[in-house]
């Protein structure tokens, strides 16, 4: 009998496998593991948030896949205050979370064997892995002018702030992604889960839907929200997606056949988040003192910093090989992601992730000044 392959052999080793070896290493150390290598949270659920959801926990009949309408109106407001748009004709849907959405994009717009997603050099992996799940091809480039004349581009990922890099892309670097994918049809599909998190007043990062950007018109963007980050959230697995109306559409449509529908607690938990700025600047502020606290001590201790401008990350370099790195931080206890997780273009980086607890963050110049 002849078995299709399986769908996992198309996809990579799953990526945090092969930080293992050196997991291992720093969890030996007699102080114990610092880990910097996810982007995971780890303050609480600010209490407003948990009260909505356990308010909402009477909830014995099937959600809405479209979202409540008091979550759609949620959603529109926080986008507009967010990404300084206006809400008319503005597409929006939640996900459950936004990584789910960033795997099933390709498929779900019907991308198959022969389209070309172009995905950031240095980037997510998922964009990738999403391509590979509806049997797209993937090139990497942030330049879309070297890409040639004709492939089939049907989806461009853009993600600013970025992750790993923490680059911030300007507005007129945006907006010509949006003018040459307009003029080849295809869709430009924007990852903002660290949009809130900007640390330089110069290089403010700016929204796909913002009118500087997309020219007022929602045409062929989509901008792609989580609320892991800004709200603590990971856990509820909490995301939506905003902008182009038929495409939104389009995606609602699939989504319901194919019941990627978000549990009714988890939008209620998501309406009480969207309309609360106040927890927002709070764990942002958390997360600027660790930032300044890591990034003194590893630039201290000879690191050099690029980008890091906004987001959750550190990228740093010794100027080696980033397993070396890796490994070196390894034996201080402190395990880090390596850039090459994210493509060839971050081989000789690592990851810093400003998700740890205070107290791990203050132990970290100790570690770092070990012999
Ligand atoms: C760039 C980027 N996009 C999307 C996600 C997915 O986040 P979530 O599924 O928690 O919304 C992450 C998570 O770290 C990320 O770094």
């Amino acid at each position: 009998m002849n078995r299709p392959a399986p769908v996992s052999s198309r996809l990579p080793e799953f990526t945090w496998d092969t930080l293992d070896a050196a997991a291992a290493v720093a969890a030996a150390h007699p102080d114990g593991l610092i880990n910097l290598s996810i982007g995971t949270p780890v303050d609480p659920v600010p209490p407003v948030i948990r009260q909505a959801l356990a308010a909402a926990s009477d909830a014995p009949g099937y959600p809405l896949t479209a979202g409540t309408p008091a979550l759609r109106d949620a959603i529109a407001a926080w986008v507009a205050r967010a990404c300084g748009t206006g809400v008319d004709g503005l597409g929006v849907l939640p996900t459950i979370g936004s990584k789910e959405l960033v795997a099933w994009l390709p498929t779900l717009l019907g991308l198959g064997p022969g389209d070309v997603v172009v995905v950031p050099s240095v980037c997510y992996p998922t964009y990738e892995d999403g391509a590979r799940l509806a049997g797209a091809t993937t090139v990497r480039t942030d330049s879309l002018t070297a890409l040639g004349p004709d492939p089939r581009v049907r989806l461009v990922w853009v993600n600013s702030p970025g992750n790993p890099t923490g680059r911030v892309l300007p507005v007129n670097h945006l907006r010509k992604v949006v003018d040459w994918a307009r003029e080849r049809g295809a869709v430009v599909a924007s990852d903002e889960c660290y949009l809130p998190l900007g640390w330089s007043a110069e290089a403010r990062p700016v929204s796909v839907l913002a009118p500087e950007v997309c020219g007022g018109s929602y045409d062929g963007v989509l901008a792609v929200h989580s609320l892991s980050k800004r709200s603590n959230l990971a856990g509820y697995r909490a995301g939506f997606v905003a902008g182009d109306p038929a495409l939104v559409a389009e995606l609602l449509k699939v989504r319901k056949h194919a019941g990627m529908i978000v549990p009714a607690p988890v939008q209620a938990a998501m309406i009480a988040a969207l309309a609360d700025e106040g927890h927002a600047d709070a764990q942002r502020e958390r997360y600027r003192a660790r930032r300044e606290r890591l990034l003194a001590a590893f630039t201290g201790a000879g690191f050099t910093l690029e980008h890091s401008e906004a987001g959750l990350y550190l990228w740093l370099t010794r100027g080696e090989d980033c397993w070396r790195t890796v490994d070196w931080l390894a034996r201080r206890g402190i395990l880090v992601a390596a850039g090459a997780l994210y493509g060839p273009g971050g081989a000789q980086h690592v990851r810093v992730a400003l998700t740890a607890s205070d107290a791990h963050v203050a132990a970290v110049p100790g570690r770092l000044a070990q012999p």
